[in-house]
């Protein structure tokens, strides 16, 4: 079958065997992306308009127990510099991310286990307390159910937890053994179960990644069904073990987010600062692919370098107010606008 009929069909059914997938990643010609994109957008906009929606992020530590292969703050970096925030330094992050016209707060870091689930779920709390019409979002790794039950009763409503990969083997070709995949596909489902809107993701041109897997990507999100999809390129981090590796491509991530769009039309879609770092105009383009949020870094410009998972990262020397107008200008410059509203997945609400 023509490459552009099964985008049709995509269209049409937001679905597609593997096989057909795998058919589109290795065989669409630049027309067909246009053809992809053009859909995509259709899709997002029946849905978003022309709204693209605002995370603000603060990367409150560097400090990570687990040693991925690819990533700058593997445990066993140790040129790496560690910090990790005081609870009121988050607080002041979140209160200027509020003055800025931020309604969601997305809480990141390493799996840093000095600070303890309570302290964790205070944070949460006070964020809350503070500004009780904003989404906190947590994204700080695997952790047992109950403590994520916790964390939900305390305020967080959304989780970002990337599967990294939906192949097990192909996991375990990207972290040391200790790490499981299995372990992490649970903590996703826990997750939802729990009542989370979860984001799931993966880095498009990872080492040993094939077609086949992008492709079982897309079947993997189809059956998951998560309310966000974080994905951007793998980009070499110079002390990794994959320092070496070559970088994902902006024309394969693009391909992967408008093919997600259709999959999935209603989910929330991040053009992600890696885009960014491999393109000037990658989240532009991505946008422009079927995405539908950005995620501007609220951290302090302090530690900002410090928190390199991959080499380049952009927007490490920008005030959070910069690139709030930045990402402001990027956005309208093809078309679309920043919204500061929570942003909640369409149908979270009517579900409940
Ligand atoms: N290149 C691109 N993305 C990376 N991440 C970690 N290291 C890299 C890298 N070298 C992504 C992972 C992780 C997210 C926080 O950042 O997918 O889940
Ligand atoms: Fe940070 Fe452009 S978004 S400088």
């Amino acid at each position: 079958m023509e490459t552009k009929e099964l985008i049709d069909r995509l269209e049409r059914d937001h679905i597609l065997t593997q096989e057909e997938y795998t058919a589109i990643i290795t065989n669409h010609t630049t027309q067909d992306m246009e053809y992809l994109f053009e859909k995509a957008r259709k899709l997002r906009e029946q849905y978003y308009q022309k709204d693209v929606y605002v995370r603000g992020l603060i990367e409150f530590s560097n400090y990570c127990k687990n040693d991925c292969f690819y990533c700058g703050i593997r445990c066993s970096n140790r040129n790496a510099q560690r910090y990790r925030l005081r609870e009121d330094e988050i607080l002041e992050c979140a209160n200027q991310g509020y003055e800025l016209g931020f309604r969601t707060f997305v809480l990141q870091g390493g799996e840093d286990l000095s600070y303890s689930a309570r302290q964790i779920g205070e944070l949460v709390k006070k964020i809350k307390q503070a500004h009780p019409d904003c989404a906190i979002t947590l994204s700080i790794g695997e952790r047992e159910k109950e403590v994520y039950q916790y964390w939900y009763d305390c305020g967080a409503q959304r989780y970002l937890l990337r599967h990294e990969t939906a192949t097990k083997e192909h996991y375990q070709a990207l972290h040391p053994k200790e790490m499981s995949w299995e372990h992490r596909i649970q903590c996703l489902r826990d997750l939802k179960e729990i009542g989370y809107q979860v984001g799931a993701g993966f880095m498009v041109g990872s080492p040993y990644q094939t077609a086949a897997h992008l492709a079982k990507e897309l079947c993997f999100l189809k059956d998951f069904d998560p309310h966000m999809v974080g994905i951007g390129p793998f980009i070499a981090q110079k002390d990794s073990p994959f320092a070496k590796e070559k970088n994902g491509t902006l024309r394969e991530t693009l391909l992967m987010l408008g093919l997600i769009r259709l999959t999935l039309p209603k989910v929330l879609l991040p053009a992600t600062t890696a885009l960014g770092t491999i393109d000037p105009k990658g989240r532009e383009k991505g946008i422009l692919a079927g995405a539908n949020v950005v995620m501007p870094n609220l951290s302090p410009v302090s530690v900002r370098k410090k928190y390199e998972l991959y080499d380049n990262k952009i927007c490490t020397g920008e005030e959070s107010a910069q690139c709030r107008g930045c990402l402001e200008n990027r956005m309208e410059s093809v078309g679309y606008h920043i919204v500061t509203s929570r942003g909640d997945y369409v149908s979270f609400f009517e579900n409940k």
